[in-house]
């Protein structure tokens, strides 16, 4: 496999196709409007995304725009508009992508048996002959073609096998492999990858490409479980969000392509540390709180609360963080005063706020912020301060 994966020009890092205005934009609830869009678009532009999915051109009159103006304002990333498989959807998508430096069409249809029976009611060999069409009309605009085969993860690996095969064969430079209802485990969904670059001939002569969706939690671990059955692009948004329990994060995948290259033996070209700051806007625009406990960006993600970790991470970092929060654009991690602190966490912060105490007033104080702390879920530094002043001894 690897030979053959060779032999065309792959790219030398992970494709990083952000789909936040798109898929990202579908969750429900979430309506962006022009500025927003504008906002967030140059946001990943600026921090290295490959490619810019902006949304689906013909589904409104406001979506053609938004993709309009991303082309035309966005620069230095290839904007992606996408389409049903159908000749005026990539004919208004051309449209609307014309302004831009690189343009992709994102093109597909329905894989697996349930899709074609109960909502495309078409059999296998007439959407078959329907994605060739439309990738051969797509091939008229541009020849960076994507195409997407919706409810790849429950579909039958022989005839998407053969799908893979006849739209490589029309001009589709990117397979995107969908596991549309979040149904696959790790395991299957590498094995998919990678068996789709081992069966299908012409292989060699596309990029795969993963997107994942969260409804088992199982997201970002299939995507990058592609990577190593040999995808080169995986399609993401910020904070995970998405239809229904959301898409592949896009900060957890590059931070994990980072710090595990010695797994996967590739990263991505996202500059991490504009990481945090991303979450944060695209949070502020959707209104999509992140959650404390968020991998990657959560607001908990580097703060320690126990007594062990604290006295662990003030020793050593390390212990117990195996990502330096700078990394990802966070200033340093944090030591939260709670009931379950140490001495070593208490006695830091103090000195932080330029308290020093000898032994037997540090431990008067220590003993009356155990008290408070059983009250309290977190100990602030105005209650720190107040308890300084107080008389303890
Ligand atoms: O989840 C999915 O299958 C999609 C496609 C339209 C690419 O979002
Ligand atoms: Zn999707």
């Amino acid at each position: 496999m690897e030979a053959r994966l060779r032999a065309f020009a792959m790219p030398d890092h992970v494709l990083i196709f952000d789909t936040t205005l798109r898929d990202g934009e579908q969750s429900p609830g979430v309506r962006l409007n022009m500025d927003q869009k504008l906002e967030i678009g140059r946001a990943l532009a600026a921090a290295g995304v490959d490619i810019l999915e902006a949304g689906f051109p013909i589904s409104s009159p406001g979506d053609f725009l938004s993709v309009q103006t991303l082309a035309a304002e966005v620069k230095g990333v290839t904007i992606c508009g996408l389409t049903r498989a159908r000749e005026k959807d990539i004919d208004v998508a051309a449209e609307a992508l014309a302004p831009a430096e690189s343009r992709r069409i994102h093109t597909g249809l329905g894989v697996s048996d349930n899709h074609l029976e109960h909502k495309l009611r078409m059999t296998r060999d007439e959407a078959l002959e329907v994605g060739v069409k439309a990738v051969r009309h797509a091939r008229r605009y541009t020849d960076d073609i994507e195409y997407f085969m919706e409810d790849s993860g429950r579909a039958d690996r022989d005839y998407v096998c053969r799908v893979v095969e006849a739209v490589i064969d029309a001009g589709a430079t990117t397979i995107n492999v969908p596991d549309t209802t979040g149904y696959t485990t790790p395991g299957e969904y590498r094995e998919l990858i990678a068996g789709l670059i081992e069966r299908v001939p012409n292989s060699h002569r596309a990029v795969f490409s993963c997107h994942c969706h969260n409804d088992l939690g199982m997201a970002t671990a299939n995507t990058l479980a592609g990577v190593l059955g040999g995808a080169r692009q995986v399609e993401v948004t910020v904070n995970g969000i998405g239809e229904r329990a959301g898409n592949t994060a896009l900060e957890e995948v590059v931070v994990a392509l980072h710090i595990r290259e010695d797994v996967y033996g590739i990263t991505s070209r996202v500059e991490t540390q504009r990481l945090l700051e991303l979450s944060n806007l695209v949070s502020r625009h959707t209104g999509m709180i992140v959650q404390r406990n968020k991998a990657v960006v959560g607001a908990n993600a580097y703060a320690h609360s126990s007594g062990i970790h604290q006295d662990g991470v003030l020793k050593e970092r390390s212990t117990y963080e195996i990502i330096d929060p700078r990394l990802v654009g966070a200033a340093k991690s944090e030591i939260i005063l709670t009931a379950r602190s140490g001495r070593h966490g208490l006695k830091h912060r103090l000195a932080e706020l330029g308290f020093r105490f000898g032994e037997d007033r540090f431990e008067a104080i220590y003993s009356a912020f155990l008290e408070i702390a059983d009250k309290k879920s977190e100990i602030g530094d105005e209650d720190l301060r107040e308890l300084v002043s107080a008389d303890l001894i």
